[in-house]
């Protein structure tokens, strides 16, 4: 006969090998997700990033600024500076809008960029332009509005998106950009159906993946129809000081400022490691936006922000853009020439004037998903087109990075490349 501390002892080791077996089961929080994180996907980005970067790959994946030429030692310094002089500023909390000087330099930056008159009241500093797409969808957007966008656009924007539930919505773009009579033409057709479309998502320089530029007698045009349409622009620029040659396009929101949310970067006219990005807000929407911002973040870095600040302020921050534009110029010539010569008859590529990639059409019925995998085996790596569309159609696309390969790193990849796809159309053809 079994005592009854034996029976407590059995009963609590039973349960403990239930308590057990249920915390070794992963799937048992399931239930506890909300409907929006089933929608949260690991960007194909980030799918690759892990792989570019092994020994002895060529990776056209990844779109990372070129850093080894900023003045590292010198940063080195004025972060030390900042620290031991303002520590106790740099190392507290801040305000949500971000710091009164970062958001004056802000004004200064957008004014290069050709966005005259914007003043520090209006700029919220972010966690990136990344943050500010997610702010914009949640202020914004209710599950089932629609967002409309370019296709292809930025992969992250998409994930954000419809992490919100947001029905995002393609309009076509021709070698100029978004097409002004697709963008009336799928207003219209949306609104017939009843659908609430609460913004239009640009980037109208440099596009990623595709490279394209929004031509500038359309970019009017566009807004235009949004206003029409009671419809918020939000335009992302990272790349429109990225241009190769002859001074940025004017941005859509320099002559709009009611109509249009302008989203700058740091990352890529600086560094992305230090997260700073910006909204510059119309007026009446400025006070949602902000506190939808703070709400997430509560304040930016204060010490990165001063850390950008003193680099906006005691460098050559223009001749190092300059240096940069240059460099990422000759990249892009190198790819270019490097596609011409070797890839086959049947594919065909943007020819950009800035930013940071090269958009490549292969023929109709080819799919470049699963071609990821033979050039990975082949010592090159590049993102698949499907990444940037929010249909889940194979994609007859891809896209090739040129800004942190060197020249000669780059011609080897398209050499690596080049075979993979005549295969593919070659089996087309079969
Ligand atoms: C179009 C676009 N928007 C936003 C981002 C993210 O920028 P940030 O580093 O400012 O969050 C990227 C990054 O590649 C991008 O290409």
């Amino acid at each position: 006969m079994t005592t009854s501390r034996e029976d407590s002892a059995d009963f609590l080791a039973a349960e403990t090998e239930v308590a057990l077996e249920r915390a070794a089961d992963p799937t048992r929080h399931d239930v506890l997700f909300s409907r929006r994180a089933a929608n949260i996907k690991q960007s194909a980005v980030r799918d690759v990033f892990d792989i570019s970067i092994r020994p002895g790959l060529v990776s056209l994946a990844g779109g990372s600024p070129y850093l080894k030429s900023l003045p590292l030692d010198d940063l080195g310094r004025t972060a030390q500076k900042i620290i031991a002089e303002r520590g106790l500023e740099a190392l507290q909390y801040g305000g949500g809008q971000g710091m009164e000087e970062l958001r004056g330099l802000v004004c200064e930056v957008m004014a290069a960029e050709g966005i005259e008159g914007a003043v520090p009241d209006d700029v919220v500093i972010t966690t990136g332009s990344q943050s500010a797409q997610d702010v914009a969808a949640k202020v914004f957007c209710d599950p089932g509005d629609v967002i409309l966008c370019e296709d292809p656009t930025y992969v992250g924007a998409l994930n954000t998106f419809e992490a919100y539930e947001v029905d995002v919505v393609t309009v076509a773009m021709d070698e100029n950009g978004l097409i002004p009579d697709e963008l009336e033409r799928t207003i219209g057709e949306l609104q017939a159906q009843g659908r609430s479309i609460k913004l239009l998502y640009t980037i109208p320089s440099f596009n990623n993946p595709s490279g394209i530029t929004l031509a500038a007698d359309r970019r009017q045009q566009v807004v235009d129809i949004c206003r029409r349409n009671d419809i918020l622009v939000l335009e992302d620029n990272p790349y429109g000081m990225l241009r190769f040659d002859g001074e940025p396009l004017k941005p859509m929101r320099a002559d709009n400022p009611d109509d249009v949310i302008y989203l700058g970067s740091f990352s890529k006219i600086f560094a992305p490691g230090v997260r700073l990005g910006w909204a510059l807000v119309p007026k009446h929407l400025y006070r949602r936006f902000y506190l939808a911002c703070e709400a997430v973040v509560l304040c930016p870095s204060p010490l990165t922000q001063m850390l950008v600040s003193a680099y906006l302020t005691d460098y050559d921050w223009q001749g190092h853009l300059r240096s940069m534009r240059s460099l990422y110029r000759e990249r892009c010539e190198a790819m270019l020439g490097a596609l011409a010569e070797e890839f086959p008859e049947g594919v065909h590529w943007t020819t950009p004037d800035g930013g940071f990639f090269v958009w490549v059409t292969l023929p109709e019925g080819i799919d470049t998903y699963p071609l990821l995998y033979t050039a990975i085996d082949a010592g090159v790596v590049f993102i698949p087109g499907a990444a940037f569309t929010p249909s889940d159609e194979p994609s007859n696309k891809l896209r090739l990075a040129f800004s942190a390969v060197t020249p000669e790193d780059i011609v080897e990849g398209v050499r690596r490349l080049a075979p993979i796809l005549r295969t593919a159309i070659s089996e087309l053809d079969a």
